[in-house]
């Protein structure tokens, strides 16, 4: 970003670059994964025909190419809330309408082993930066396109998965109920992965009600699938399982919603249908 810069309120140079993701109008496609992680950005890419890093700038980085034939783009959001946010607002800005999170996760139910696959439709909001967008009522929901998508890819890849809902967090430590440097944990947090658990919350993670609140108050898409790299409630932690599988499923997905985009848009259809998915080219 230089001098070109034109305002502070929209902090873009004259051609549109955004000041964060270093990223203009044009330069990315509709469909966007986005890891937390910048080191998994290329790792995600490794599995597209052709790829190119557009841009490297603070925790995003940016690689845009073909996957099956299909224009992609991945960008790292960095860990947390605040973070993705600021990369879902600039990727708006550029023509991205349709994300989803490849990330890691805690597993909040015995069932999940580590390696697993959590695939979200829906979000608990214990972020901070949603509230700023929106009151606390409005629902962190995945669109359910996305979720159809990336469970039929996880059923082409034969991968082990779960369906349901997710709880976000901006505290990896105390809000996930771990307990913090010498042991802090407020009794409001202890038993937060417990009481999760009770009422059917598959898992915790950072980044996925941020995804499905912006994009659903933008008018977009946003999904998750999350490898399971802990147990919450087993004591397991395995870091790197189940990473290459959630990838591998969040690019099939990817190939599969825009063959659903296609016959949509042939037939004039806004609302993807069983018969829509039927007709899939
Ligand atoms: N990411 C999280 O936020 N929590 C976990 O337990 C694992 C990954």
């Amino acid at each position: 970003m230089s001098e070109r810069v034109r305002s502070a309120s929209t902090p873009e140079d004259v051609g549109g670059r955004q000041y964060h993701i270093a990223v203009k109008p044009g330069e990315v496609p509709r469909y966007v994964l986005l890891p937390g992680d910048p080191d998994r950005v290329p790792l995600i890419a490794s599995f597209w025909d052709e790829f190119k890093e557009l841009s490297k700038h603070r925790e995003y980085v940016t690689y845009v190419g073909r996957y099956r034939g299909v224009s992609i783009a991945a960008t790292s959001t960095g860990i947390g809330g605040p973070a993705a946010a600021i990369a879902i607002e600039e990727l708006f800005r550029v023509g991205a309408d349709t994300f989803i999170r490849v990330g890691t996760t805690g597993a909040l139910k015995k069932e999940i082993k580590v390696g697993d696959l959590v695939i979200s439709t829906g979000a608990v909001r214990y972020d901070g930066v949603t509230k700023i967008y929106v009151d606390e009522a409005y629902p962190a929901v995945a669109n359910y396109e996305v979720v159809l998508a990336l469970i039929a890819a996880a059923e082409e890849l034969g991968v082990r998965y779960h369906v349901g809902l997710t709880a976000s967090s901006d505290s990896f430590y105390v809000g996930q109920g771990r307990p913090g440097f010498k042991g802090y944990l407020p009794s409001r947090w202890a038993d937060i992965h417990l009481k999760l658990s009770e009422v059917n919350v598959l898992n915790f993670e950072m980044e996925a009600s941020t995804i499905f609140t912006l994009t659903n108050i933008y008018g977009g898409r946003g999904g998750a699938v999350c490898a399971a790299i802990a147990n919450r409630i087993t004591d397991e932690f395995v870091p790197g399982a189940g990473v290459t599988e959630a990838i591998k499923v969040a690019n099939e997905a990817v190939k599969i919603l825009s063959e659903w985009d296609e016959v949509k848009a042939i037939e004039g259809r806004k609302f993807l249908t069983p018969a829509i998915i039927a007709k899939r080219l």
